[in-house]
């Protein structure tokens, strides 16, 4: 293989960049040359694709977002939009794609190679770590961090005025965010979709904290389980307590990735390399057990990933 493509795809995340750089550095290294694709599959459509050298990603490991730009496209879900997508390919001469994104680049890149055979692998980033087969996506450690370092100045204040305040993260229907943020965090409560919640009973809990001389409370809730401002409403209704809502929103995407999530981008990137070169042809890499394997595109994205129920009860009682 001469010719690899590059995209990012869906929400960015923070180490997508890292995950570039080692894409470029590692296929130049192997011979190759690799061009970038600029805003995921809908730069691919209208054929925005650009030659990337080693300087091409000099000074890009530390940065959040994405070099290559991102999009969400519409066209890419219809048959059309994707023969555009293949023209593209075949004019550029590029033999392999690596597509660095969430579930959707990776329901985009399986249906691809199923329509046109051509050899696809995708690198799971995304800020919500809801794909399957791996353990960690890239983005998600930052954004964990980033969702803890929010909740320690909510903390500072909330005590200063004894207020209850409902933090939303972000999540899309799942609660990764909001259990490991929340137990970092030490909230009284979190409130994810995967566990069905009693909101008289959360508001028990903080009562029974306020008894025993809790001066504040946190309340982490995922997106997917409902809104902050409605949750904090119900709670001031029903304990008469002060008790303001708080979404983190895109904040929780950005800012310099961690060392993990550099690391395990760098790691992901290479092996993607290595993957096209060896022949693979819709392969999804992944992170099993602190171990860089890979499996079949269509297995990671059959897969449903479980939360951590234990560190779900570890939370709840920590919190007593
Ligand atoms: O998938 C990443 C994510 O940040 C989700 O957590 C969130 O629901 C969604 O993207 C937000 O999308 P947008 O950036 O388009 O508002």
């Amino acid at each position: 293989m001469r010719r690899i493509g590059v995209l990012t795809s869906g929400g960015d995340a923070p180490g997508m960049n890292a995950a570039i750089r080692a894409v470029v550095r590692k296929g130049i290294y192997e011979g190759c040359e690799v061009w970038g694709i600029k805003r995921g599959f809908a730069g691919l459509i209208e054929g925005d694709i650009v030659p990337l050298e080693l300087g091409s990603v000099a000074d890009t490991i530390h940065r959040g977002g994405t070099i290559l730009l991102t999009a969400r496209s519409q066209e890419f879900m219809t048959e059309e939009g994707r023969r555009e997508a293949f023209a593209s390919l075949h004019r550029a001469g590029i033999e392999g794609l690596i597509g660095i994104g969430g579930e959707g680049t990776f329901k985009g890149l399986l249906t691809f190679h199923r329509e046109t055979g051509f050899p696809v692998i995708g690198v799971p980033a995304t800020i919500d770590n809801d794909i399957g087969g791996t353990d960690y996506t890239i983005g998600f450690d930052t954004a964990v961090n980033n969702v803890v370092d929010a909740i320690n100045k909510i903390r500072d204040t909330a005590t200063s005025h004894e207020r209850t305040f409902v933090v939303e993260v972000m999540g899309r229907n799942t609660g990764f965010i909001a259990l490991t943020a929340g137990l970092a965090g030490g909230a009284e409560s979190i409130l994810i979709p995967e566990f069905p919640f009693d909101i008289e009973t959360v508001c028990q809990r903080l009562m029974r904290g306020m008894r025993r001389g809790k001066r504040h409370s946190i309340i982490v809730v995922a997106e997917g389980v409902g809104s902050a401002p409605a949750i904090a409403q119900e709670i001031k209704q029903r304990t008469g307590l002060e008790t303001k809502a708080i979404i983190l929103g895109h904040i929780q995407r950005g800012g310099t990735p961690t060392v993990f999530d550099r690391v395990l981008a760098s790691i992901m990137g290479a092996r993607a390399v290595e993957l096209l070169l060896a022949g693979e042809r819709r392969a999804a890499v992944c992170l099993v057990g602190g171990e860089i394997k890979h499996c079949d595109l269509e297995e990671a994205l059959r897969t449903t990933k479980k939360i951590d129920e234990a560190a779900y009860k570890l939370a709840e009682i920590l919190a007593i």
